[in-house]
């Protein structure tokens, strides 16, 4: 979608990291905003940041969680009577957690799942048709190099984030085939500074029973949270080259170069049938 002014972006997670440098970029193109997070100051926060950088940026907001479909509906509702379409959907909101597959509950299984995945599949599932019948449109999936590289005491994050790609694959070769005018970006970024290694802030009470980790899953976690907080690629940056791939109608967008690499080894040693955990995963 090459001319984005005038048009309607909505982001989900677009009270905090990612989500709210992506209101910033899709304002400063001269885009309405429609932002849905289950964290409203966060959300007002963002908008504060929009009116100061492009003032007089139209937007919207709903509080809402991404799992359920009823409230993507709502949404989507609320774009027709507010803005009368919506152009880009970023499915963004994701949350994570640590542990091991057999030590996770079944509430964080369904929280993560809920968010990271089904969070997008409603996304999907409520906007596309929308975008169909008003002739175009473009769905951002926020992914992660989670999506290609599975790192340790992340099995619920890497499903869903792996889930995320097939979907987004799958979803851009049925718009072709269905001769849709609505492109689709899967965006897979390895660790930049952000909230999200706090996600359990934003936890809902009824999916409150979390894994108790262990030692060493305790210092993965910690060493997560590192790299997270010392990414090198500002959510800015990914922010900008999510908004340019919408622009050119890309597909992938891989911010960290490094990503790319460790995706040709692990599919050589797949291919292989050899083993890519050893030289991928320190
Ligand atoms: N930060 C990283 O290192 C990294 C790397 C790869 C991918 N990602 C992905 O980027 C996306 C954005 O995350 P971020 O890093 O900006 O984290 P963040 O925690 O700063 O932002 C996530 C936002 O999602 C919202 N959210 C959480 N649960 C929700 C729900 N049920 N419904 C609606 N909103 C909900 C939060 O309130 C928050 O505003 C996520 O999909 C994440 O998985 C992040």
């Amino acid at each position: 979608m090459q001319q984005l002014q005038g048009k309607v972006a909505v982001i989900t997670g677009g009270g905090s990291g990612l989500g709210r440098e992506l209101a910033l970029c899709c304002a400063a193109r001269g885009m309405k905003l429609v932002l849905g997070d289950v964290d409203e100051k966060g959300m007002q926060e963002t908008l504060r940041l929009v009116e100061a950088q492009t003032p007089g940026t139209e937007s919207a907001t709903m509080r809402l969680d991404v799992s359920k479909l009823e409230q993507l509906q709502a949404l989507a509702e609320l774009c027709t009577s507010r803005f009368g379409a919506a152009h880009v959907l970023f499915n963004n909101a994701g949350v994570s957690v640590g542990g091991a597959a057999w030590e996770n509950t079944v509430d964080d299984w369904e929280w993560v799942m809920g968010v990271n995945l089904y969070g997008v599949v409603w996304g999907v599932k409520t906007f596309t048709p929308m975008m169909i019948a008003q002739g175009e449109g473009h769905i951002v999936n926020t992914a992660s190099a989670a999506g290609w590289v599975n790192g340790p005491n992340m099995s619920v994050y890497n499903v869903t984030k792996h889930s995320v790609v097939a979907l987004s694959e799958t979803l851009a070769l049925d718009l072709r085939d269905a001769g849709a005018n609505v492109g689709v970006t899967c965006l897979c970024p390895a660790f930049f500074p952000t909230g999200i290694h706090e996600s359990a802030r934003n936890r809902p009470a009824d999916k409150g029973d979390t894994v108790e980790l262990s030692e060493t899953a305790l210092k993965r976690a910690e060493l997560t949270k590192a790299a997270i907080q010392k990414g090198k690629i500002q959510a800015s940056d990914i922010a900008e080259m999510t908004v340019k791939a919408v622009e050119e109608d890309q597909f992938y967008v891989f911010p960290h170069r490094k990503i790319k690499q460790l995706i040709g080894l692990r599919a050589q040693a797949a291919a292989d049938e050899k083993t890519v955990f050893d030289s991928m995963n320190p």
